[in-house]
């Protein structure tokens, strides 16, 4: 695998016998030592724990990464959250609660894989209600009607997927350990928009149109959500390097392109793009540029619902704080009367 560069990189030819054994607590090795062992890791394809070394610069890699993955699972429970309520049925009503709830716990498991590098989940929240970090631009465009709750599993829980199965085999374990179990419900949330839209498909003309609506605002959207192009991402590379992130931007946006096409001409709707179609040299579908203007507007705050997002999470934060301090209460009690059981 491709050197690390930077001043901690050991010159080559360091005795292989000074690397310490994986896992052992390295304080007093040197640095350069260190890094040898973390290096030899990632080459090896292993993983890298919490109770391993690691260089800052990749821990504050992965804390900004998780933390803002966990945030994306948070705030993305409000867009179709807010049609649980207004469901067309029960059974819609019972799916789209149980789909919303996933999104809960992933952001639980994130923010534990997070707890592992040392980060406080209460820090992180903050940072998120204070918009000192950010969650998927997608999560800041409206859900105008039920349709959109489909589109949302389709494109948006489809390209969680095209993101997060590669990030199984993430280099820093608990992060790809939580990814196998949200992966698993990722196709789950696919799979229910999907089914969802084939049968408005099959119903009025009023559906179908509601469908082709949805698919034309959410299209865009949805392709800016792996980011950048490749070379206007300037992280990629190391992340790329240490193996936190398996394939490129636009790899990952070209895989989510490949899988859609054939599921929308099943469907029967169309994809807002005139320039898209198959490439025979290629092997893949050409598409055209999304606006990365738009991209940039919406990450720095300036998209159709960023002050809602955060306005609503900072009051879900301040509404729940008894319920944190009950907890922690709760907590106290119990470890008082565990003390007491012990000492009688
Ligand atoms: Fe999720
Ligand atoms: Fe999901």
């Amino acid at each position: 695998m491709q050197q690390t560069p930077g001043p901690e990189t050991p010159a080559q030819g360091t005795p292989a016998q000074e690397t310490p054994v994986q896992g052992t607590p390295s304080e007093e090795a040197p640095d350069s030592v260190n890094m040898s062992a973390f290096e030899d890791t990632i080459a090896r394809d292993q993983r890298i724990e919490p109770r391993d070394w690691m260089p800052d610069a990749y821990r504050a890699t992965l804390v900004r990464q998780i933390a803002q993955h966990a945030h994306s699972e948070i705030i993305g429970m409000q867009p179709e959250g807010e049609w649980i309520t207004r469901a067309p049925s029960l059974r819609r009503k019972a799916i789209l609660f149980a789909k919303v709830q996933d999104e809960a716990g992933h952001g639980l498991y994130l923010y534990s894989a997070a707890e592992t590098l040392g980060a406080d989940r209460t820090d992180l929240t903050q940072r998120l209600i204070d918009g000192r970090q950010k969650y998927s631009s997608i999560f800041n465009y409206p859900t105008r009607t039920f349709a959109d709750v489909g589109v949302i599993g389709w494109f948006v829980d489809g390209a969680a997927i095209c993101n997060q199965v590669p990030l199984c085999r993430t280099s820093y374990g608990p992060y790809g350990r939580a990814m196998v179990r949200v992966c698993k419900e990722e196709s789950f949330h696919q799979r229910q928009g999907y089914e969802l839209l084939l049968t408005m498909m099959r119903g009025t003309d009023a559906q179908r149109a509601m469908v082709q609506d949805a698919v034309d605002r959410w299209w865009w959207p949805s392709l800016m959500m792996f980011g950048p192009p490749d070379d206007d991402s300037p992280n990629s590379a190391r992340s790329m390097a240490w193996k936190i992130k398996r394939h490129t931007n636009d790899e990952l946006r070209q895989r989510f392109v490949d899988m859609t096409v054939p599921q929308a001409e099943k469907l029967g709707v169309i994809l807002p793009d005139p320039d898209l179609k198959w490439n025979e040299e290629r092997g893949h579908h050409d598409f055209s540029t999304p606006d990365w203007d738009e991209l940039k507007r919406v990450v720095s705050g300036d998209g159709p619902c960023n002050a809602e997002r955060v306005a609503r999470r900072r009051a879900a934060h301040e509404e729940g704080a008894w319920v944190r301090r009950a907890a922690v209460a709760h907590a106290a009690k119990r470890t008082a009367r565990l003390r007491e059981g012990a000492v009688a």
